[in-house]
Formats: C-alpha cells, sequence, structure tokens
C-alpha cells in the first residue's frame, strides 16, 4: 500500500524488518490497539494534520498507525539524532504510506531539517518529545502558530521548556503535558527508563554491574528506576542530587548519596538522568578513575560536558560500537557511550513495548481530548484530564487480566464523610 508521499529515510528497503518489529512491539500494546480499533470507528482526528517529533521506534510507529486510523494526515520526524530506527522509518513510509523524515545518525543539520519538513506540514495539531516542534513554530514560524489547535509533549524536559515559554506570556497554543499523567511518568519514566538504560549500558560495554559503583545523578522518575535495577544487578549504587527532599528519599531507599565530586572518585558507571546541564565538569573528569563509564539519559546530551572532556583527552578512539575512549594526559582512559545521547535508546531499544503502550494511549487521547475542547481550551500548559489517566490504567490492568476491588457504596461515603469517623 506504498503511496508517494515525502520522506527522508536511510533505506526504504529495511521495510519488512521493520514490519516484522512493529507488528511484535503491537501484541505487547493491548492498549493502544483498543483505542485503534475505535478510531478507525469513530475518526476523531479526521482531516486533522498532524506534525509529530519522537524517538522514531516500533512502539512509536503503532502510535502512527493508531493516529492514522482515526483519521489523521501525518507526518513524523526524529526526536533525536540517533534513536531512529531505520527499518521502522522504512516500514511507515512502505506499508502504511506515513510520511517520515528520520535517519540514524544524521548531522545536527539534517535533523533540523527533518523538523522543519514537519513543519511545513502545517500542522494543527503538534506531537513532542522534548518541544522541537513547538520551538520552530515560537521561532522561525510564527506565523503558523495561529493554525494550531493544540500540542502534546511527551517528556520532562520539554515539558519543562513549556512551562518557561508559558511563564513568559509566549506560549502561542495550549498544550497537554503527557508526562505528566500518572500512567506515563509512574511507568515509562520509572520502568522504562530503568530497564532500557541498564540494557543500553550493557550492550554498549558488556559490563557486569555486579561488584561495580554505579553513581547515578538526579533521582527523580528516570534515577529511581535505573537506581533500582542497578541494585537488583548487584551494583553499589551512589545518587546524587540537588533537591534535599529527593535526596532524603534517595538514603532511605537505601543508597549512598553523595555530592559529584566525591563521587566523581567512587565511580565504575557515572549515570545522568537529570534534564539539567553540567552535571558531570571537567573537575568531576580530573577525579574519576582510569576506566570509568560515562553515559546519559536524560533528554539532552549537555548533562555531560562533552566539549570538556574533548578538550582534555590527548588521543580518541572508538573501541566498540557508541563506545568512545578519551585517553588523558596522565594515561587514564575515560569512556563516553553514544556521544552523551540517550543511552537507551542510542544503544539499545528505547523503552519496552509494554510501558510505551500506557505512554502513547495517553497521546492518542489527549490528540482526541484536544480536537473534542479546541474551542475551550486557552494557550497554557494542561495536564492530562484525570479521566484518560484512570481509563489507561483500567484498561491496562484489564488487558493484564488483573482485577482490583471495587469501593462498596457505604465505603464510597464513609470515605467521602468528614463526620463518619468511628
Ligand atoms: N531516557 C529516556 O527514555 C527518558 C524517558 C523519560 C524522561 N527522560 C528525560 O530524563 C530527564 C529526567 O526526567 P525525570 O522524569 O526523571 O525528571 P525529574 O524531574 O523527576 O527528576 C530529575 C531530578 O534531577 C535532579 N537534578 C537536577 N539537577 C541536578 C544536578 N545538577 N545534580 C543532581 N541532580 C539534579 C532534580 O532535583 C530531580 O530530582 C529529563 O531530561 C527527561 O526528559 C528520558
Amino acid at each position: 500500500m506504498a503511496t508517494t508521499r515525502r520522506f527522508d529515510v536511510r533505506d526504504t528497503a529495511l521495510a519488512p524488518e521493520g514490519l516484522g518489529r512493529i507488528e511484535w512491539a503491537d501484541r505487547q500494546m493491548p492498549v493502544l490497539a483498543a483505542i485503534r480499533e475505535r478510531f478507525e470507528t469513530e475518526q476523531p482526528l479526521q482531516g486533522y494534520r498532524v506534525s509529530a517529533c519522537l524517538h522514531v521506534t516500533s512502539e512509536t510507529a503503532n502510535l502512527m498507525r493508531t493516529l492514522q486510523a482515526g483519521g489523521a494526515d501525518l507526518v513524523l520526524c526524529a526526536s533525536n539524532p540517533l534513536s531512529t530506527q531505520d527499518d521502522v522509518a522504512a516500514a511507515l513510509v512502505e506499508e502504511y504510506g506515513i510520511s517520515v523524515f528520520a535517519i540514524k545518525g544524521e548531522d545536527n543539520d539534517t535533523y533540523y531539517q527533518h523538523i522543519e519538513a514537519a513543519v511545513d506540514h502545517k500542522p494543527q495539531l503538534t506531537m513532542d518529545d522534548g518541544a522541537d516542534v513547538i520551538g520552530v513554530l515560537h521561532s522561525a514560524r510564527r506565523e503558523q502558530l495561529g493554525d494550531v489547535i493544540a500540542g502534546t509533549e511527551e517528556t520532562t524536559t520539554g515539558v519543562i521548556r513549556l512551562k518557561a515559554l508559558e511563564r513568559d506570556g509566549a506560549l502561542g497554543f495550549p498544550v497537554i503535558a503527557v508526562n505528566e499523567a500518572k500512567t506515563k511518568h509512574l511507568f515509562d519514566n520509572r520502568y522504562g527508563t530503568g530497564q532500557s538504560t541498564i540494557d543500553g549500558i550493557i550492550r554498549a560495554t558488556n559490563l557486569l554491574l555486579a561488584g561495580h559503583t554505579i553513581v547515578i545523578a538526579g533521582y527523580g522518575w528516570c534515577g529511581r528506576g535505573v537506581a533500582l535495577r542497578a541494585k537488583g544487578m548487584g551494583a553499589h549504587v551512589v545518587v546524587t542530587e540537588v533537591d534535599p527532599l529527593r535526596a532524603l528519599e534517595a538514603v532511605m531507599d537505601g543508597y549512598q548519596v553523595l555530592p559529584m565530586a566525591g563521587a566523581a572518585e567512587i565511580g565504575d558507571v557515572f549515570v545522568t538522568a537529570t534534564g539539567d546541564k553540567s552535571v558531570i565538569t571537567r573537575e568531576h573528569m580530573e577525579r574519576m578513575k582510569d576506566g570509568a563509564i560515562l553515559a546519559n539519559t536524560g533528554h539532552f546530551n549537555v548533562e555531560i560536558e562533552i566539549p570538556a572532556l574533548r578538550s582534555l583527552a590527548v588521543e580518541t578512539r572508538t573501541v566498540r560500537p557508541l563506545l568512545e575512549e578519551f585517553r588523558l594526559e596522565d594515561g587514564r582512559s575515560l569512556f563516553l557511550i553514544a556521544d552523551g545521547r540517550l543511552v537507551n535508546l542510542a544503544a539499545a531499544e528505547g523503552h519496552p513495548a509494554h510501558v510505551m503502550d500506557m505512554s502513547f494511549a495517553n497521546q492518542a487521547l489527549c490528540a482526541e481530548y484536544a480536537v473534542e475542547n479546541a474551542a475551550k481550551l486557552e494557550p497554557k500548559v494542561y495536564d492530562v484530564p484525570r479521566e484518560i489517566d484512570d481509563e489507561i490504567a483500567r484498561l491496562k490492568l484489564e488487558t493484564m487480566g488483573v482485577e482490583i476491588d471495587r469501593l462498596t457504596e457505604e465505603q464510597a461515603k464513609y470515605l467521602a464523610s468528614w463526620d463518619e469517623g468511628t
């Protein structure tokens, strides 16, 4: 069913492999599949132009199929130069006739040209992971702001950027912060990032975590997940934080908490998960042990000061795919995974489909909600409506065959009253 569409992917001949992976992921995304089936009948997005800027993975492909089933006219570009699965991009073009602009390993210029291509689609709905499409619409393409009904945002860093835009009174249309749904960050950021970050580090290095010291910067949703899984694999986990509450939580969860300057001296593996910049600096690198491995799982590759690492090095070489050695003047070597890009997506396959099922169910239902409620929404950052969150949790439990108790009428009354104490 290939149609002649605009696209830029590595090689359309990769489509059969991509199709296999998309279908495999689909088996673990039953909530999204149920929404797709309803969308096919109800066509809630009929004729709407949607520009999506997401990691181009097999799970995203199933979201694209769902939006397409709902009638959307779609363009997809990558939200990171290293996270694209080229075979999946090919299958979306060849098998589903969707315009895709994404090539794994594309340079910065191509990355931004691809975002421009998505903006050229004149979106009425935007779907971002890191707010790059919204960023272009609010800078170089302000004349298009009026066309956009609403946007959705997938990740913590994107939500932070959009809230800054909102605070400045500069947000041009309503955006729903999908990341803030409980059925997103409690599962995707924690269990998804937790497992897949460890997966990426192991694929890139084949390191045995047991007995090694892993330093995790940031004890937010992602950091907690990485710490939990690293601990389970026998690593000694050290956490660094700037927020006293989160640091206290890490202490009570049984981890050693140190400032980065102290952690730098004892870590074998470092993972940044903060959404902040310059978390690992030149001073920290100067204190690290020979052989220390550096990885980032936060959205942008600014958490580790990579220019500092490059300037410290007297020699660099790639020792394994996506693992670069930096030999320093004093003879020590530090190793950086995937140029400091999201390690779980660059060196592994991103979050497993089982959690992306919920994240992308949120995306699909929020797109429908935005269209239905366009007249009521103002240019603000909105949380995902509680009913959508609850419905996704209910559907997920149902598809997992898990039953739960229901409140009796008497219990509901008791919980709602202030005077029915004893
Ligand atoms: N790899 C992935 O697939 C994936 C998935 C979801 C989110 N993310 C990204 O990961 C990052 C973290 O997301 P989150 O949901 O865990 O955010 P979060 O806000 O829950 O946690 C971030 C934590 O980092 C801490 N922090 C900030 N600056 C710090 C510093 N200099 N040193 C130590 N700690 C610091 C904050 O206090 C906070 O506790 C974001 O960039 C987000 O977009 C990545």
